[in-house]
């Protein structure tokens, strides 16, 4: 049923520099694979194989990423390094890319609505590449595209953090309907410790209803002067029409350094077995 995953990926990664000046963040390998290739995959598996990206300026190597490369193929055809092409290859056989640029960074409710000319009317996931995240039986993005079935409305992942974290996060209040999800009634960006509604984080998986564009669009710039995607969700959620779901499985925070390199010797000691 959710057939599109909107990929937010017009940031600049100014964390990673010098290494982001001419490579897209979303390209930084975790081992040998870009982080945005992590992600397209737990989309696939949630059955979104409609892919959707936002992109910007100095952005191209991840269009060229998800297209096939001709000469590098013939190159190593008949070697045992095609191998190390196949879980690409799959993607691009099996999802569709289309692209759009956000011409100004103007915060992560201006990219989805940037986004809303690839997506139309239809609900749809979003997924932000640098929270790279573990699913326990199945990816997230799954966990959540199940829930969306059972609640039909938007669904925000969210994980408990340390107070002295939720200043990084939007942070939500809720309403428990069942273990593990709430029936959002507050939600603030990125508050002060002392400010925040508990301790239940925002991570980088959605799903969104598609009159969050409407609402996107009559959004006010909030923290930080951008246009804030959980102040759009606000307006749905004092409808009642939002559920925070803590998800299973363990998330890496990879626009981090220091959870970038949690990650890889996660991802490292797994290939290792
Ligand atoms: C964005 C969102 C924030 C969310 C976070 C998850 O913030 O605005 O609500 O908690 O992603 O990673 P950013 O990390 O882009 O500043």
């Amino acid at each position: 049923m959710l057939k599109k995953c909107l990929f937010p990926a017009a940031g600049y990664g100014t964390r990673f520099l010098p290494a982001t000046k001419a490579m897209p963040k979303e390209m930084l390998p975790i081992v040998n694979k870009p982080l945005i290739q992590y992600g397209v995959e737990e989309a696939l598996e949630a059955g979104m194989d409609r892919i959707a990206i936002v992109t910007g300026r100095g952005k191209r190597a991840i269009e060229d990423h998800f297209d096939i490369s001709y000469e590098l193929e013939h190159q190593i055809r008949g070697t045992d390094k095609e191998e190390r092409l196949a879980d690409i290859r799959r993607l691009i056989d099996e999802c569709t890319f289309s692209y759009t640029r956000q011409l100004e960074m103007r915060g992560l409710g201006h990219a989805i609505l940037t986004g809303e000319t690839l997506i139309g009317r239809e609900p749809f996931g979003v997924l932000l590449a640098d929270d790279l995240c573990e699913g326990e039986d199945h990816g997230v993005l799954k966990q959540m595209a199940r829930l969306y079935e059972q609640y039909h409305c938007s669904i925000v992942a969210v994980e408990e953090v340390p107070e002295t974290e939720v200043h990084k996060y939007g942070v939500i209040r809720g309403d428990r309907l069942e273990p593990g999800i709430h029936r959002v009634r507050d939600m603030v960006e990125k508050p002060a410790r002392e400010q925040a509604p508990s301790n239940l984080a925002i991570i980088g998986r959605y799903i969104l209803t598609p009159d969050i564009f409407d609402i996107l669009r009559k959004t006010p710039p909030g923290k930080g002067d951008e246009v804030q995607i959980t102040d759009a969700l606000l307006e749905q959620a004092k409808a009642g029409n939002v559920i925070a779901y803590q998800f299973r499985g363990q998330r890496f925070d990879c626009g981090s350094v220091g959870g970038f390199v949690e990650a890889t010797q996660h991802f490292h000691a797994q290939m290792d077995d």
